[in-house]
Order: C-alpha cells, then structure tokens, then sequence
C-alpha cells in the first residue's frame, strides 16, 4: 500500500494517539464513550452551542469528553434544527472509513441532558502557534483538506484544530457539514487547485467502495484498468456499502447522494477544489 501524507501507511496510523487521550486507545475511547457514566462538569464558554466538558467513566476507567446534547443547538438559516449532532458522528464515521484518523472517537448517545453527540476530549500541545499551522504546508493539514472537501465542511476555523502532544492534528466541530449545496469554508486553501496524488485518490476510491450499495462502481463512471492507482485492500478495508449503511439516519438520502457525487468529482477532477466564488471561502471568525 502507498503512503499517505503523513509518511505512515494508512493502516499502520492508529485511530487515535494515546498520549492525546489521557492514555485510552481507539477501542478503548469507544467502549468509554459508549458506556460510561456522564458528569457534565464545565460549559466551553466560547462555543455558541451548549457544548459541555465532562468526566466520564465506566469499570474504573474515568476519562474526558465533550457533550453537546442535540437540544442545546442553536438554530441555523441553512441546517435543519436538531441535526448537528448527527453530522458530527457522520463526520466521525468518514474519517475512521478513510483510515487517517481525522476526528476523534464520537459517539451518538444519550446524556445528561439527552441524546447528543459525545466526543472524546483530546489534550492539545499549548506550544503550537495555530496561526503558524493553518498557514503552514503541514501534511496533516493537507489530509484534513481533502477530508473537509469530502464532508463539505461549512466551518474548519484555526480553533477546530486540535494538535496533539504526539505531534497528531486532530479535526474537530463538525457539525456543519453535508449540506447537500457546497458550503465549503475554511482556512486550509493551501492546496487549493493542486493535483491529487496517488495515495489521496487511493483514499478516495476506498471510500467510493464504502458508499456504493454493492460495492461495484456506479454506472457510468467505469474507467480505464489503469486510470486509477490499484487498492486491492480496499473492500477488506471498508466492506462495500458499510458506510453508505451507518450514515442512514444521520444524513438524509440526498445528502449521501451529494457526499457520493463529491467523492466522484474529486476523482474525476483529480484536484483539490478551489473557491466557489458564490460562498465566503473563509470561516468568520477565523479562529
Ligand atoms: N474533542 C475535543 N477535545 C478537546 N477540545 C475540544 C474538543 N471539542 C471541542 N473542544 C474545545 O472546545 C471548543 C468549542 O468546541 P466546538 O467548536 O466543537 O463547539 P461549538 O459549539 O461548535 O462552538 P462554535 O460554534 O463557537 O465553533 C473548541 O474550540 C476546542 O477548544
Ligand atoms: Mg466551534
């Protein structure tokens, strides 16, 4: 398997980094999150959702997460009420499907103050000048772009990255994305109308397999034997439709029609999207 932009094979990438997450491995973190107990503990005064820091623990093991229960959303123009949380778990799922570890583990769930969505809390290295990084040509920011065309991500802010201790750049607040329309807004335009490499469109064709109901190309999107890079691993990887599956529920049809017509799009562009000219490219504030 080719490398991906961190230099690390996709599958020798862990999930998650222990030393960003209080010690817990992926598996770990999912099986906390699912069943631990909840204890709201503290409001992000900057968040302009009920976004709650809390502790949470199940058979000795206590850790940290982030809770925003689906009735503290606030209201938006363009997202249906009510729905943000499950597009954060969408956004969670894609990312585990692309295997690069983007968005940290994230849970739908009941809470405190009922179904939401519960996100395990990632400490970050203090020392790192966010400002620094969006303007930087970081790999990790490149494969957080091209995750962010896939989602239609109306909102990467310097603030919705998370950069590790172990030198991981997490993704976080995904709770607007999908739109079916591009809403595509962000401060990583770095790569904007730069080519794909192999390995991207690799990642891409792997996820195509997990959104196709039998795992077979759409129709009439056939290409050459060697139009694009081989990934034999692929339906092990993602088995077909999987993901396609999971997203029920959380996105509506349209907008899985419209994640799939994007996947396809970069593959047959072959290049990182640009400003559409017809939305701020720009999230505001920035940061
Ligand atoms: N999983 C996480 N790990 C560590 N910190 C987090 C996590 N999730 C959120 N935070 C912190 O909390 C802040 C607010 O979270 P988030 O941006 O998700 O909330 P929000 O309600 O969508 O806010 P806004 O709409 O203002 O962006 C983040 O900028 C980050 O500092
Ligand atoms: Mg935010």
């Amino acid at each position: 398997m080719s490398e991906s932009v961190s230099g690390i094979a996709p599958d020798e990438r862990p999930p998650l980094e222990p030393t960003d997450a209080g010690g817990l491995d992926a598996a770990g973190a999912l099986a906390l999150l699912c069943a631990g107990a909840i204890t709201v503990t503290g409001r992000l005064v900057d968040a302009s959702n009920a976004t709650l820091y809390c502790e949470i623990s199940h058979d000795g093991v206590v850790g940290h997460c982030v809770y925003k229960p689906v009735r503290g959303e606030r209201a938006l123009w363009d997202f249906p009420d009510g729905t943000l949380a499950g597009r954060e778990q969408a956004a969670y799922l894609v990312s585990e499907a692309t295997g690069a570890g983007i968005v940290p583990p994230t849970v739908l769930r009941d809470g405190p103050f009922g179904a939401g969505m519960v996100q395990l809390w990632i400490d970050t290295d203090e020392t790192v000048d966010l400002v620094a990084l969006t303007r930087s040509d970081d790999p990790q920011l490149r494969a957080i772009a091209l995750f962010d065309a896939v989602v239609n991500n109306a909102d990467r802010k310097g603030s919705h990255l998370l950069p590790g201790p172990s030198g991981r750049i997490y993704g976080i607040d995904h709770g607007v994305t999908f739109h079916a329309e591009n809403k595509l807004r962000t401060l990583l335009w770095t790569w904007r109308g730069q080519r794909l490499r192999a390995d991207e469109l690799e990642l891409l064709t792997r996820l195509r397999v997990a959104l196709s109901a039998s795992g077979a190309e759409p129709p009439g999107q056939r290409r050459r034997d060697n139009d694009l890079p081989a990934s034999p691993e692929a339906p092990e990887a993602e088995p077909p439709g999987r993901l396609a599956t999971a997203l029920v529920g959380l996105l509506t049809q349209t907008e899985i029609e419209s994640l799939r017509a994007r996947i396809e799009r970069l593959l047959t562009e072959r290049r990182f999207p640009v400003p559409s000219g017809d939305w701020p490219p720009i999230p505001w504030p920035p940061f």
